[in-house]
């Protein structure tokens, strides 16, 4: 059956209420608690089942200020049971219990007790931990400049289902800067997160248990549920909707766009052409805006962007997708409708400078790191994402010192683009270059000969990054500033299906050295 598009409005998820603690001050303790609940992702859809931040799909958005502790306690009441395919054989977590949760704040500078380790799971109630679980209460000190963060599950082996299941929601950081700034705010600011999702025909979630039979490689199935290598689904969801419309004003409105998807990319285009005022990336703002008309985003990856639909009075505009053709239904991601009378002046502006920024030069860098992604088979024959031609279990490699400066490259000879997110620090993309993928295949890495010249970052991804593209055929090289944590941290593939069947690494930053 076809799905009507743009007969849902779009949701704006509520914020979190801070709940008053005698330990903490007042306004900087929140609980939020997972729990299975029923949602409604479509006017003419029953309810589904979900799992959400306290039942929520997205959760509730969590405000912080810079610089000001906010305290955290996610509290997992799940079932003991999952509702989406299981595979036992990942990571070798085979014994563990099957429903494990932990809340990773995507794009922290946080201690890494309470960065939300894969291996710091824990069951219903606390019953059972995993082997780097250290605290309940998260601390998050919010000690860097104001941006659009998101909180997921980040359980080993489970985050794919994890998330897919509803496990998402928005962290913003707000400061002074930014309070200064006039941009749009409150009903004319819009978090959007995109997912794309695939639905039974009960209207209960489909997530698959074995590969589709129509890839492009047969893939071995050593036993069902067995993980997939990529998971496409067949409709947009924005904020939990499928493919909703929202009635704007014709004036000046602000959406932080964070792709939330397991697998897919987005080319996001108004579909008139109409210029994204880009204002910030992952990590906060740029110094000058950028228009642009389209934006790419891998999973994971943010963009901060005002669009101005005063000169589009009465019309109908559809964000799209422009990696899908007209005929095909996921071109549409949404539709905004510029039908509501204008409340009153639009006073907010489109500053032309925007904050300070600071640079980091290549001669700056300590350490220049050479990182391979390449193809490998899993013990069961099934095609697997390698970092470093390592499994995650394999000892530490990545062990940066405080205060140093690294350059990471991304060597990718696989066949296709990975979104590699590094936890804790916020970088810069410093340039990409093609390099012969054959003769480095051939010669086991031992060639890299480069076929043309460095690529600057686009102009969408000049700023603060946390998770940056990485094409097939490419050397992407990026620069961060290891300054103000030591522990146990990550670095992986931000394709879901992928980081959790071993496109991960651990990453120990350690005491200053030199
Ligand atoms: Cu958004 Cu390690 O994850
Ligand atoms: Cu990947």
């Amino acid at each position: 059956a076809t799905v009507p598009k743009f007969v849902t409005p779009l949701h704006k998820p509520p914020v979190a209420k801070p709940t008053p603690h005698p330990d903490y001050p007042a306004n900087s303790y929140v609980e939020i608690t997972m729990r299975e609940a029923y949602h409604r992702f479509h006017r003419d859809f029953p309810l589904t089942k979900v799992w959400g931040y306290n039942g929520l799909y997205p959760g509730p958005t969590i405000e912080a200020r810079k610089d000001k502790k906010l305290y955290v306690k996610y509290l997992n009441k799940l079932p003991k049971k999952h509702f989406l395919p299981v595979d036992r054989s990942l990571h070798g977590v085979g014994d563990s219990p099957e429903v494990r949760s932990v809340v990773h704040l995507h794009g922290a500078n946080v201690n890494w007790e309470s960065d939300g380790h894969p291996e710091a799971w824990y069951t219903q109630n606390y019953e059972y931990t995993g082997p780097k679980f250290k605290r309940k209460v998260h601390e998050y000190t919010n000690h860097q400049p104001a941006t659009t963060l998101w909180y997921h599950d980040h359980t080993m082996a489970m985050t794919r289902l994890n998330v897919y299941a509803g496990l998402t929601g928005f962290y913003i950081i707000r400061d002074s800067l930014e309070d200064r700034l006039n941009l749009p705010k409150g009903d004319y600011e819009y978090p959007l997160l995109l997912q794309d999702k695939s639905f039974n025909e009960d209207g209960s979630l489909f997530y698959p248990d074995r590969p589709p039979e129509d890839a492009p490689f047969p893939i071995p199935t050593p036993f069902i549920p067995t993980i997939v290598p990529f998971f496409n689904g067949d409709l947009m969801v924005v904020n939990g909707k499928v493919w909703p419309y929202l009635d704007v004003e014709p004036r000046k409105y602000r959406f932080r766009i964070l792709n939330g998807s397991n697998s897919s990319t987005y080319n996001i285009q108004l579909e008139n052409e109409a210029p994204l005022y880009l204002i910030g990336t992952d990590g906060g703002f740029l110094e000058t805006p950028v228009e642009v008309t389209f934006i790419e985003l891998m999973p994971a990856e943010r963009v901060d962007v005002i669009v101005d639909f005063s000169r589009f009075k009465g019309e109908k505009i559809k964000l799209i997708n422009t990696l899908f053709d007209e005929d095909q239904p996921k071109r549409d991601i949404m539709q905004f409708r510029v039908t509501k009378p204008l409340k009153g002046k639009d006073t907010s502006e489109i500053p032309a400078k925007l904050a300070e920024m600071m640079e980091l030069h290549d001669h700056h860098a300590h350490v220049i790191r050479k990182l391979p992604l390449s193809v490998g088979s899993d013990k069961y024959g099934r095609i697997m994402m390698m970092l470093d031609n390592k499994m995650y279990h394999d000892p530490c490699t990545e062990k940066p010192s405080m205060d140093s400066i690294e350059i990471w490259e991304f060597i990718n000879a696989t066949p296709i683009a990975h979104p590699m997110h590094i936890h804790l620090v916020q970088f810069k993309i410093l340039d990409r270059q093609p390099f012969n993928l054959e003769l480095y295949q051939e010669s086991n890495g031992k060639i890299l000969e480069f076929t043309g010249d460095p690529e600057p970052p686009r102009d969408f991804e000049k700023g603060w990054k946390d998770t940056v593209k990485a094409p097939s055929g490419m050397v992407t090289r990026v620069i961060m500033h290891w300054k103000e944590h030591t522990g146990n941290y990550i670095w992986h593939c931000h394709l879901l299906e992928h980081e959790d069947h071993d496109m991960m690494r651990p990453i120990k930053v350690i005491e200053d050295t030199h």
